[in-house]
């Protein structure tokens, strides 16, 4: 069937329209971000190996704390975070600059938080929760992976994100990351937004996983 020209450029205005509202909204979600402010640096208690879970995480506004402390909650696991000694700049954009220079150039940042290697030994399941950055995991995520040896352990992904929900390139990595290890392939995706009313799916999760405590 032929199409009236008229219809054709009809169609082709709607679809131009119709990419740059996506592309509007995608910037949009991204930098309403810009209102995001860090939270803390405090590091918590240290661990001891006491339990078989380790939930470590890393935060820059504070959402990834909420969502491990019920995972935490919910394992008996040790919560551990996951600092950078030369803190995040207190400014959204300074933060996305150095994130993205951090990235590109593959550059570890140094940590502040450690594990001794005896408590490490009595963890047999890792959760391992970050914010999506630049569609992938934070450059201090891969200093800590590199830290320990994890042949063996199970890792658990999960993470926040604005937009991102699928967390973009951050499985790939982890399962870079992480080659001895097994890697579960069915990670929690938080919006950040909804960090604080999640906690009934952040549970409901960590019992999908067989993980529960309960
Ligand atoms: C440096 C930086 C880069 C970000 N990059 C992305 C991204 O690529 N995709 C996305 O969906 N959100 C991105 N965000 C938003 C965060 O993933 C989101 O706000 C997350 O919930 C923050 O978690 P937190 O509060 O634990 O730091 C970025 C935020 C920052 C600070």
């Amino acid at each position: 069937m032929q199409q009236n020209p008229e219809t054709e450029g009809c169609m082709k205005k709607n679809i131009i329209a119709l990419i740059a509202f996506l592309g509007i909204a995608m910037l949009f979600a991204f930098t309403s971000c810009a209102a995001r402010t860090p939270t803390d640096t405090k590091p918590e208690e240290a661990v001891k190996g006491e339990s078989k879970v380790l939930v470590a995480y890393m935060t820059w506004s504070g959402h990834l704390r909420t969502l491990s402390e019920w995972v935490a909650d919910e394992t008996g696991g040790e919560l551990f975070r996951i600092l950078v000694k030369d803190e995040y700049p207190t400014e959204y954009a300074d933060t996305t600059d150095r994130a993205k220079t951090e990235l590109n150039q593959g550059i570890r940042p140094e940590l502040s938080t450690h594990i001794s290697a005896e408590a490490m030994k009595h963890y047999d399941t890792i959760y391992l929760g970050f914010p999506v950055w630049w569609y992938d995991v934070p450059m201090a995520v891969w200093t800590f992976a590199e830290e320990y040896d994890f042949s063996g352990k199970t890792i658990v992904p999960f993470f926040s994100h604005e937009g991102s929900s699928d967390g973009a390139n951050s499985m790939n990595t982890v399962k870079k990351l992480f080659p001895n290890s097994k890697v579960l392939d069915n990670p929690l995706s938080i919006r950040g937004s909804k960090a604080a009313s999640s906690e009934q799916e952040v549970r409901n999760w960590v019992k999908s996983n067989g993980h529960s405590k309960q």
